[in-house]
């Protein structure tokens, strides 16, 4: 059986990263993991937790997870640390954090860049002091619990805006785990391939399933914004639109069967690779226009989507946001 938790690998950086999270598994340190949405940090995250102790301890020890990114900023501090009975209107029963529930294992905190600078506070209190106290309580609680944070957001940015304390990073960022982007990677493209096909040719109960050649030439062209997710969306796709066990061309998206990929033979060497587009930038141009062109550009290329422009760029919505209204209110010299 093809796992869907199994971390698949063979470029060198993630082979060297894998040997890297082997050795931080053993030990406590917080550790944080950066790279772009869907590179595969929740994965990550997991093989660290399971090999931090020996398979009959670790499968008892609990690996909690909390999305900073999805969780109301109202909520977020109860969330982590529970609140007693009577703590606010509705709490009508005491109840465990995210920390509590931790104790032992792992916490795992992912798109920590979205937390408020209050969570963020109480945050570094906890991590510093594996102790805390529930929302309305006076008991503190200590714990014994692993951090591992995650961003697709380059944190540096965030504390220089003040979204972001630089302590509470420090803390986190004891050691840093980067995973590189699909498209830095693309060798591992064929066996991420292959591995996402087992696994949906067995959930679909489908069988042996061939894909064309060419189909993997456009996966090779393609750029993948959302990462190892992105491509693993697509298979599923492909492996339910499949016809006698066959995945050619008429299955692919438009963005990544483009004609440009198919018609591989006309590409001359020399020439620019194909599927990617470039901005030319005159010497001598201020860094402030280097950088509009390429937020301008970045968001062209994808349909005005700014999550997407936010995370290929590697800042938060957040501060694209701030930059975007920031060039509305100077004037464009025409460029
Ligand atoms: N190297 C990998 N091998 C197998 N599956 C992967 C790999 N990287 C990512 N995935 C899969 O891609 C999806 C996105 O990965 P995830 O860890 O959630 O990314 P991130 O947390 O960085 O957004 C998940 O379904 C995960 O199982
Ligand atoms: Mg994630």
């Amino acid at each position: 059986m093809a796992s869907d938790n199994e971390w698949i690998h063979e470029s060198p950086e993630i082979t060297e990263l894998k040997r890297k999270a082997l050795r931080v598994a053993k030990s406590k340190v917080p550790v944080l993991l950066t790279g772009e949405n869907g590179t595969g940090k929740e994965v990550l995250a997991h093989f660290i937790h399971n090999n931090s102790a020996s398979k009959e301890i670790i499968d008892k020890k609990p690996f909690i997870i909390v999305n900073c990114g999805a969780i109301p900023e109202d909520l977020i501090e109860s969330e982590l640390f529970g609140y007693e009975k009577g703590a606010f209107t509705g709490a009508d029963h005491t109840k465990e954090g995210a920390f509590e529930m931790a104790n032992g294992g792992t916490l795992f905190l992912d798109e920590i860049g979205e937390l408020s600078l209050n969570a963020q506070v109480k945050l570094l209190r906890a991590v510093e002091y594996q102790s805390f106290r529930r929302l309305g309580g006076k008991e503190e609680i200590k714990v014994d619990v692993r951090i591992i944070s995650a961003t697709n957001v380059i944190l540096h940015d965030a504390i220089k805006s003040g979204d972001f304390r630089q302590d509470l990073f420090y803390r986190l960022n004891v050691i840093e785990l980067y995973i590189p982007a699909l498209r830095h990677r693309k060798d591992e493209i064929p066996l991420l391939t292959e591995h996402f096909l087992k696994v949906f040719s067995e959930k679909y109960n489908i069988g042996k399933l061939y894909i064309e050649e060419d189909c993997l030439t456009c996966f090779k062209k393609y750029n993948w914004p959302g990462n190892v997710r992105e491509l693993k969306n697509i298979i599923e796709r492909c492996v339910v639109l499949s016809k006698d066990g066959v995945i050619d061309r008429d299955v692919l998206p438009s963005q990544i069967a483009t004609e440009d990929c198919m018609n591989t033979q006309h590409i001359k060497s020399g020439s620019r690779p194909s599927g990617k587009k470039f901005l030319e930038i005159e010497i001598g141009t201020p860094f402030d226009e280097i950088e509009k062109k390429v937020i301008q550009q970045t968001l062209s290329s994808c349909n005005n989507n700014k999550s997407e422009a936010a995370n290929i760029l590697g800042v938060s919505r957040k501060t694209l946001h701030n930059k975007l209204h920031k060039y509305e209110s100077t004037p464009d010299n025409g460029n």
